[in-house]
């Protein structure tokens, strides 16, 4: 496949805001946003009448928010900090260019205290280039990994990352869309709720996607890879999604100021989408760092024996119906259909067939419950992380063993055996 000579700037409709509960599943291969462009022509009517109306608020579209010399102006910006896919760079921004940068969105919540302007830029341009540093952003790397990514996986997740391969049509989950910074299956959890920071993915997180896969998803294990090759590509996947965050935010704030400008914004200019790219480009790198070091502890499972895990997996019981059944409902037999952030619709798991996309080891399910699944609505568990009594599970080790017994036939029964008051049969009677 020939590398395109430049980036495309993005056309395709853009969520922001909350579209409410979907209606139902729509038809494979026609996403929910891509109905709300198509209209009539659409299979689903149903989602294109509900979304339509939204378009322009909740949902941005790029094609008709920008004239086409802003199109050109926010492709210019991101080629110079981005470069091309055949030379794909993340250039932090020179202590010159950051200079003209407004301060309060480097950082997302202001200046830090006690800091000059001056010096605070410095500190956000060395952090910035430190986590270039850390995730392995070098220009040779990312060529290097721009070539396998073209090789293996553009033709599910498309040129710019944003999840539209050619492959990508009949997928029921569709290929991570990276543009919008955020992930799945992370075993990661940044202090803070701040948009940007929460949903961020470690490093090991991508490598670990393409070595194993995810289960219950197109996406295939990449077994044959050396590390240094799933190294490469990881790089490039950090290089593309924080381009398309760049790229995101760029665009949703330029056509806002045609609708909706924020009190200080200075108006239009080609300085001024240059100014965006920069300043998110900051920002991005060092949510990316944040996250890749904030690694999730898991503690020891504490479960020697059989009946050990049994009787923790009885008090998961107890700990699921309360905060998890809402969602997954009848355990995920009769689930409440939800739109992640894409706008796609995604149900919350099945969890009696035991597929788990981000890995199935204990230690795997542990980090899913602390962690959440930010993009899907799903909550973060950590406060049940808190404090067991010595020498036991806490109640989060509780939920696992409650869903490892939940897939298993055989554990069902011994746990209904254990406590008969337990109800997993279908309808919870
Ligand atoms: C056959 C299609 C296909 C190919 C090829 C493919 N992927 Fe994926 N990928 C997917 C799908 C589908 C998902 C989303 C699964 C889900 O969310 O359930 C995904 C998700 C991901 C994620 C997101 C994980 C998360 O935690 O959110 C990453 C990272 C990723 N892929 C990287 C890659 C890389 C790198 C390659 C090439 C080495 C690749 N993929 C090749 C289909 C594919
Ligand atoms: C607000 C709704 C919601 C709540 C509450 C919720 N979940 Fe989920 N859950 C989801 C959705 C949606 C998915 C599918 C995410 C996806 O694939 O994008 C999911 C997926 C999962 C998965 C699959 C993970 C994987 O690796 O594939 C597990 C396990 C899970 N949930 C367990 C739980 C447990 C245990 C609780 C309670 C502590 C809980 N969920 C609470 C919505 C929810």
């Amino acid at each position: 496949m020939v590398a395109a000579l430049r980036y495309p700037v993005r056309s395709d409709l853009m969520r922001v805001g909350d579209l409410g509960a979907p209606t139902g599943w729509y038809s494979p291969g026609y996403l929910p946003l891509r109905t709300a462009r198509d209209g009539d022509r659409s299979p689903d009517a149903e989602f294109a009448a509900k979304l339509k109306p939204l378009v322009g608020k909740a949902i941005l579209d790029p094609d008709a928010g920008l004239t086409p010399p802003q199109r050109d102006d926010v492709g210019k910006a991101l080629d110079a900090a981005f470069g091309t896919p055949a030379a794909p760079a993340v250039r932090v921004p020179s202590a010159e260019q950051a200079a003209a940068l407004k301060l309060e969105e480097v950082f997302g919540e202001g200046l830090p205290e006690g800091k000059t302007a001056a010096d605070a830029l410095a500190d956000a341009r060395a952090e910035a280039e430190a986590a270039k540093d850390r995730l392995g952003l070098s220009d040779d790397a990312l060529a290097r990994g721009g070539v396998l990514y073209r090789r293996r996986c553009l033709s599910c997740h498309g040129p710019t990352g944003g999840g539209d391969g050619a492959h990508a049509v009949k997928a029921a989950a569709p290929p991570r869309d990276y543009r919008q910074g955020l992930f799945k299956f992370v075993t990661c959890a940044p202090a803070g709720t701040r948009k940007g920071v929460v949903g961020k993915a470690r490093k090991e997180d991508i490598r670990r996607a393409v070595r194993k896969g995810i289960d219950g998803s197109m996406m295939p294990p990449f077994a044959h890879l050396s590390d240094a090759e799933v190294d490469d590509v990881a790089a490039y996947v950090i290089h593309l999604s924080v381009r398309g965050e760049a790229e995101f935010d760029t665009l949703t704030r330029v056509i806002q100021l045609a609708t909706n400008p924020r009190d200080d914004d200075p108006g239009y200019s080609p300085e001024f989408a240059a100014q965006l790219v920069a300043q998110k480009l900051l920002l991005t790198l060092g949510n990316w760092a944040r996250a890749d070091a904030a690694v999730i502890p898991v503690p020891p499972e504490n479960c020697p024996t059989e009946l050990d895990r049994l009787r923790s997996a009885a008090r998961g019981y107890k700990a699921f119906a309360g905060t998890c059944a809402g969602c997954h409902q009848d355990y995920g037999r009769a689930p409440q259909l939800k739109y992640d952030m894409w706008g796609t619709v995604v149900q919350p798991r099945n969890l009696l067939l035991g597929v788990y996309r981000g890995g199935r080891r204990g230690e795997d399910l542990y980090a899913r419950l602390y962690a959440g699944i930010y993009p899907s609505t799903m909550p973060d568990s950590k406060a049940k992380a808190a404090n067991p009594p010595a020498g036991q599970p806490d109640e989060l080790w509780d939920l696992v063993h409650f869903l490892q017994a939940l897939a298993d036939p055989r554990e069902r029964k011994l746990l209904q055996q254990l406590d008969p008051s337990i109800k997993l049969e279908s309808g919870g009677g």
